[in-house]
C-alpha cells in the first residue's frame, strides 16, 4: 500500500476499496501510518465525501480495530439509542432502564460533552462513586443482572475511533458525514446490537443546524447500520430550545430522577417514549405505564448501585451539589416566550463550568440552569424566567447576559 497515492486519489474525488480502507485503518491503529497522513486523508474525506460502500467499509474497519461485545445465543434482544447531542438532553438516563424494564438488554456505551452539547458520562459522574469505566467482564455482569449498563468506551472497543476522533478534533474534520457515521456506528455496533434508534438533532443547539443537514446524516447512518445488520430507526428532533427544564450535570440527573418517578416535564417524557418505542416490542402506551409504575426507576437505582454509585444521593442531587450562588433571571417583558435559544443556554452553562473548553478540563457538576420557562408559555415582566446555579455572582451575571441574548418574548 502506498499511502500518499490513496490520499491523492481521495483528494481528487476517487473511491477507496474496502481492502484499502481496511489496510489504512489497520496501519493507523498500529502506529504505522503517521498522524499527518491520516489528517490529510480525513481532510480529503471532509471535502470529497465517501460513497455508501466506502462509509460501510470504514465503519467495519473501525469496528474490527478492537473487540466487540459478545452475548450468549439465548440472550434477550439488544437495543440502544444514539443522540447526536443537545442541551438539557438527559433522555439516555431514562431510556436505558426503561427498555431494560421492558425485557431488553441495553449495553449503552456513551460519550462525554462535546462543545456546548452535554454528555451522558459527565452527567452520571455527578453521582458520587458512580464508575463509568468498567471492564468487559463487569459490563456483562451488570447487563446479565439488570438488563442495562451505562459506560464509556473501553480501551479495547474501537481504538481506531478513539485515535481518529482525537485527530479530527484538532484538524477541523469533525463535521463530515462519513466520518461521523463511521465513528458513531462503529461504537454502537460494537455493543452487539439488534436494533438502534438514532435521535438526530437539528437547530441552534445541535451539531447540524438545518433539517436537511440532519437528514443527510440520518440517511448515511441508517444506510450504513442497516448494511451491517442492525435494524435502525431515525427520528429527527429539533434542538432550538433545551430539553426539559434543567441543563447542567447534577441538575439534569435530578430531572431524570423526576422523570423516572413519572413526574418529568412533558417534552422530556414525550421524547423518552418516542425514542424507546422505536426499538421496543411494546407500544408507547405500555412503556408510559411502565415508566409511571416506577419500573425503570427501580432498575436505574440497581444500575447506580452495581456501578459503585451512592443510590441515596439520587433524590438529593441539587442539595449535594448546591452551587454557592442561585441567581433568578427575571423576564424583561410581558408576553409569550417564543424563543429560549438552546445555543445560548449551552454557551451560558459552558461559561459556568458545566462543560469543557479542552479535553482535560474539569467539569463542575453543580452549575447550570433550572426552572426554565418553555416556549409557548406566558410570563409577566419581573417574573422568574429561569434560575442560574453558579460558583460566583460574576459568573451568574455573565451567564444571564448570554441567556438574555437568546430570548424573545412577544
Ligand atoms: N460523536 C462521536 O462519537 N463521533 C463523532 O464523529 C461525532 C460525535
Amino acid at each position: 500500500m502506498h499511502i500518499p497515492t490513496l490520499i491523492e486519489r481521495k483528494r481528487e474525488g476517487g473511491s477507496l476499496s474496502a481492502s484499502e480502507i481496511q489496510d489504512l485503518i489497520a496501519a493507523f491503529t498500529s502506529g504505522k501510518m503517521p498522524d499527518y497522513q491520516m489528517s490529510a486523508l480525513a481532510m480529503a474525506i471532509y471535502f470529497k465525501g465517501m460513497t455508501t460502500e466506502e462509509t460501510a467499509a470504514l465503519t467495519q474497519a473501525m469496528l474490527h480495530s478492537g473487540s466487540v461485545l459478545k452475548w450468549p445465543a439465548e440472550a434477550p434482544l439488544r437495543v440502544d439509542k444514539h443522540s447526536t447531542g443537545g442541551i438539557g438532553d438527559k433522555t439516555s438516563l431514562i431510556i436505558a432502564p426503561l427498555l431494560a424494564a421492558d425485557g431488553l438488554w441495553v449495553p449503552m456505551i456513551s460519550g462525554r460533552g462535546l462543545g456546548i452539547t452535554g454528555g451522558t458520562l459527565d452527567k452520571l459522574e455527578s453521582i458520587p462513586g458512580f464508575r463509568t469505566q468498567l471492564s468487559e467482564a463487569e459490563i456483562h455482569q451488570v447487563i446479565e443482572s439488570i438488563g442495562c449498563v451505562m459506560v464509556g468506551q473501553t480501551a479495547d472497543i474501537c481504538p481506531a475511533d478513539k485515535k481518529l476522533y482525537a485527530l479530527r478534533d484538532v484538524t477541523g474534520t469533525v463535521p463530515s458525514v462519513p466520518l461521523i457515521t463511521a465513528s458513531i456506528l462503529s461504537k454502537k455496533i460494537a455493543e452487539g446490537l439488534h436494533r438502534l434508534v438514532l435521535d438526530v438533532k437539528f437547530g441552534s443547539g445541535a451539531f447540524m443546524k438545518t433539517r436537511s443537514e440532519a437528514q443527510a446524516l440520518a440517511d448515511s447512518m441508517c444506510r450504513t447500520a442497516e448494511a451491517m445488520g442492525v435494524k435502525t430507526q431515525v427520528r429527527l428532533n429539533p434542538m432550538d430550545e433545551p430539553t426539559g427544564l434543567a441543563a447542567g450535570n447534577a441538575l439534569e440527573v435530578a430531572e431524570a430522577v423526576c422523570c423516572l418517578q413519572g413526574k418529568g416535564p412533558a417534552d422530556l417524557e414525550d421524547l423518552v417514549l418516542d425514542l424507546s418505542a422505536a426499538v421496543s416490542l411494546s407500544s408507547r402506551e405500555q412503556l408510559r405505564a411502565k415508566l409511571h409504575a416506577g419500573e425503570a426507576w427501580v432498575i436505574f437505582q440497581k444500575m447506580i448501585t452495581m456501578q459503585g454509585g451512592d443510590v441515596t444521593a439520587l433524590e438529593k442531587m441539587a442539595q449535594l451539589h448546591a452551587a454557592p450562588v442561585i441567581h433568578e433571571v427575571k423576564s424583561p417583558a410581558s408576553g409569550i416566550l417564543t424563543r429560549l435559544d438552546a445555543r445560548h443556554i449551552g454557551l451560558a452553562i459552558l461559561g459556568l463550568g458545566a462543560g469543557r473548553a479542552q479535553a482535560d478540563d474539569h467539569i463542575d457538576p453543580a452549575v447550570g440552569v433550572d426552572q426554565m420557562l418553555k416556549v409557548g408559555q406566558s410570563i409577566h415582566a419581573g417574573e422568574v424566567l429561569l434560575r442560574i446555579h453558579a460558583r460566583s455572582q460574576a459568573a451568574a451575571e455573565a451567564a444571564e447576559k448570554e441567556v438574555l441574548q437568546g430570548l424573545t418574548i412577544r
